[in-house]
């Protein structure tokens, strides 16, 4: 689906790049959602958001929902693994989320590559 970024998308879209942005700069940000949390509303499932932006299938509601459960992840302490490795991965994950919010181009390549279930969970997913 191709819909046509609005003004009012581009804003909010950047208003959580902001918010990841701060972020990271103070420790006074703690995460509404674990990283459970994030993966059982986001990742988890054949219909989950994350399958249907990766099908090309996401709504623009898909996709502002996903700019902010990744923010969320990326907020989140890594539950295993180092923290430059996490921060690494969940940062590229929220920027492609954002380029989707935002109908960048190349986005949908950003976000296949930056959503690699394996790579992360090899990495940082618990046993
Ligand atoms: C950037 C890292 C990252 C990516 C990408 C990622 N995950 Fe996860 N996932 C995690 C972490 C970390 C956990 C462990 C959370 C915990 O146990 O606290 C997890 C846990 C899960 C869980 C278990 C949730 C639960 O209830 O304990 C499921 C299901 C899951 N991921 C699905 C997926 C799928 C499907 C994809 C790919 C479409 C994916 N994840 C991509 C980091 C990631």
């Amino acid at each position: 689906m191709k819909s046509h970024a609005t003004p009012k998308s581009a804003l909010i879209a950047a208003a959580l790049g902001l918010g990841l942005l701060a972020g990271c700069s103070t420790t006074s940000s703690k995460p509404k959602l674990s990283s459970e949390q994030v993966m059982e509303e986001g990742f988890e499932g054949k219909g989950s958001i994350a399958a249907r932006l990766s099908q090309d299938k996401g709504t623009q509601a898909d996709k502002m929902r996903m700019a902010y459960l990744t923010e969320q992840l990326a907020l989140n302490k890594p539950v295993k693994g180092d923290l430059a490795s996490w921060t690494q991965k969940t940062t590229a994950l929220h920027e492609a989320a954002v380029a989707l919010a935002n109908n960048a181009p190349g986005a949908l390549v950003s976000w296949k590559a930056a959503s690699d279930c394996k790579k992360c969970h090899s990495v940082h997913k618990p046993d």
